[in-house]
């Protein structure tokens, strides 16, 4: 919010007279980053969808996981006073746009179609703003999940490791068969997807809220995230030597052309294994990342209106409850990778990942252990996500040590808030 706030006030606002309360503009330009081909397969079901109701979309988008680069074209476009009319958004992101005072209120849309009953809480926590509906929610995805070659799997013994030394074991039996054991892309967003992953897999869901959500010193510093530095840094000892840079599709296609064991990263990922053909469970293995079973942490993408025009707020409207129709999100998520972002959808029409993403968010949301990804705008704002960012790819990369990285993430997050 810092930088954003930083924009004038009056700048923003130009965003507020771009529209003219003329006739109705039935088109919308979507601000986005699915880029890859699960993703780009998924948006077109959007796009489909849109377009047997009369509205035309113009695509922008914005590579680049996490968001990160949308937000600063974001940015850009409201500074200059042309936001686009919707906006792909996570979490925190949706509560500082909120904030700006810039985007449309979906109340009326809401309440015809009932959607405080069918949004799980969790989401509604960045769907509304001071009681607002602002935001639809398009779907749930989940970032503790591991992604492995099936024959590399069998080969391995077949067996899915529960806990990080498991995995470590999987890993040596990937480089004995001569493949990378671990495909990584190494950017900023990928490196603290992984390491949320190995907190919560070394520390449990009691220390990820320690760390990550309350910012507790003492979990920051402690032998715990110590261990977790530590594991990060044998991790990286199972990456090929190219993985700096690499797009996380590339790391995905790894997997499947069977060059690579495994990957880590949210199930977006799937998307990109249903788009090459592969099957689940034949070809591919989805597995909770060893040692988080039971947890599930969660981001929804969320489209959020902007305050563009009377002219436009058909389109918007019909865009919003495209996305919120139960059908619409079977079709769009048995593509994309994730889940449903309303509690009243079958999980019939979903392949076995699905139907496992769908149980595990029940389940998880109901015994308190569903937490909002850090890397993923979920459970802090942008400023101290970044912070976090840094250290945790410094350490990655070698360029600060362990006891480094333990002094400098609470100050790094400090001077963020
Ligand atoms: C989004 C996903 C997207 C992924 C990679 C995540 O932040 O929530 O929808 O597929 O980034 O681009």
């Amino acid at each position: 919010m810092r930088t954003i706030a930083k924009l004038a006030a009056g700048t923003a606002l130009l965003a507020l007279s771009a529209g003219s309360a003329s006739a109705q503009d039935k088109s919308v330009e979507v601000l986005h980053w699915w880029t890859a081909g699960g993703e780009a397969a998924a948006v077109n079901v959007l796009k489909e969808n849109l377009e047997g109701e009369g509205v035309s979309w113009t695509d922008m988008p914005v590579a680049g996981g996490g968001g990160t680069q949308a937000m600063t074209a974001l940015r850009a476009r409201v500074t200059s006073g042309d936001a686009p009319t919707a906006v792909q958004m996570l979490g925190f992101d949706i509560k500082d746009w909120a904030e700006l005072g810039v985007v449309a209120n979906l109340n009326d849309l809401a309440a015809e179609e009932g959607w405080d009953d069918v949004v799980p809480a969790a989401l509604q926590e960045f769907s509304k703003y001071d009681g607002n509906w602002i935001a639809a929610p398009v779907n749930v995805h989940s970032t503790n999940w591991l992604w492995v070659n099936k024959e590399a799997f069998d080969a391995a013994g077949g067996e899915e490791p529960t806990d990080f030394a498991g995995l470590i074991a999987m890993l040596d039996s990937f480089k004995e068969q001569g493949i990378t054991p671990l495909a990584h892309g190494g950017q900023p967003w990928q490196d603290a997807t992984l390491w949320e992953n190995v907190v919560l897999s070394v520390g449990g869901m009691d220390f990820y809220r320690d760390a990550v959500i309350e910012l507790n010193e003492e979990a920051l510093t402690g032998d715990t995230m110590r261990e977790v530095f530590d594991n990060m840094t044998q991790l990286a000892t199972y990456f090929d030597e190219n993985f700096s840079g690499r797009d996380w599709n590339l790391a995905s296609a790894m997997v499947i052309e069977g060059e690579a064991g495994a990957q880590q990263m949210g199930d977006w990922a799937k998307g990109e294994f249903l788009r090459a053909d592969l099957t689940p469970g034949e070809d591919f293995v989805c597995m909770r990342f060893p040692g988080t079973q039971g947890s599930v942490l969660f981001n929804s993408d969320q489209f959020v209106m902007f305050e563009v025009g009377d002219d436009q707020r058909e389109a918007q409207n019909l865009m919003a409850s495209a996305v919120m129709d139960p059908a619409f999100q079977v079709a769009f998520n048995t593509v994309k990778g994730s889940v449903p972002a309303r509690t009243d959808v079958e999980d019939t029409e979903f392949d076995d990942c699905g139907k496992k993403g769908m149980a595990d968010l029940a389940e998880a949301a109901e015994s308190g252990n569903l937490a909002g990804s850090m890397a993923h705008g979920h459970a802090q704002p942008a400023a101290v996500k970044e912070a976090m960012y840094d250290v945790i790819t410094q350490h990655l990369n070698g360029q600060i040590t362990t006891d480094e990285a333990l002094e400098r993430l609470p100050q790094a997050v400090a001077s963020a808030q």
